[in-house]
């Protein structure tokens, strides 16, 4: 069956069951690794992407559910030449370790930038909250988005 998707701006169509994870079709129809499974139980946030530009665990949600909305990956927000201003932030701050848990951080990052240019660094806390670091980074990657936010970083 085939089942459409808009992904960072793209028309797509995939030939897949309407309850394959949507993780599984960016990752593995899509070729867009920069979306990682880490528990496969929304629980950890390494798989956020934004769906209509809210941040949305990926691995247990069926990709019938999101037929022709908007869906974000880190793949939609910059490239290595022209880096998002957040993702320049993550580099100036070093702001990571392995790096596994960035990807979703900084796509649920520039959720609340969107909706919030200046945010405490406790809304930024909470807006987080649901991603977990295994490296321990948490001080950087608070200060990486302090960093953008004061650089204007742009929708
Ligand atoms: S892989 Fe989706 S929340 Fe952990
Ligand atoms: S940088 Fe390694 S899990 Fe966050």
């Amino acid at each position: 069956m085939a089942i459409d998707l808009v992904v960072n701006g793209q028309r797509v169509s995939v030939a897949v069951e309407p309850t394959t994870p949507l993780l599984d079709v960016l990752r593995n129809h899509l070729d867009l690794k920069g979306t990682r499974y880490g528990c496969g139980l929304e629980q950890c946030g390494t798989c956020m992407v934004l769906i209509d530009g809210v941040p949305e665990y990926s691995c247990a949600r069926e990709v019938g559910t999101v037929g022709g909305r908007a869906i974000t990956t880190i793949e939609g927000l910059g490239t290595p030449d022209r880096p998002h201003p957040l993702q320049q932030a993550f580099i100036d701050e070093q702001a990571g370790q392995c790096g596994y848990c960035l990807s979703g951080i900084i796509v649920t990052a520039k959720a609340l930038l969107d909706r919030n240019p200046s945010p405490s660094r406790t809304q930024i806390i909470e807006a987080l909250d649901n991603h977990l670091c295994r490296c321990g980074t948490h001080t950087r990657i608070i200060a990486a988005v302090e960093r953008a936010a004061k650089a204007g970083a742009p929708a």
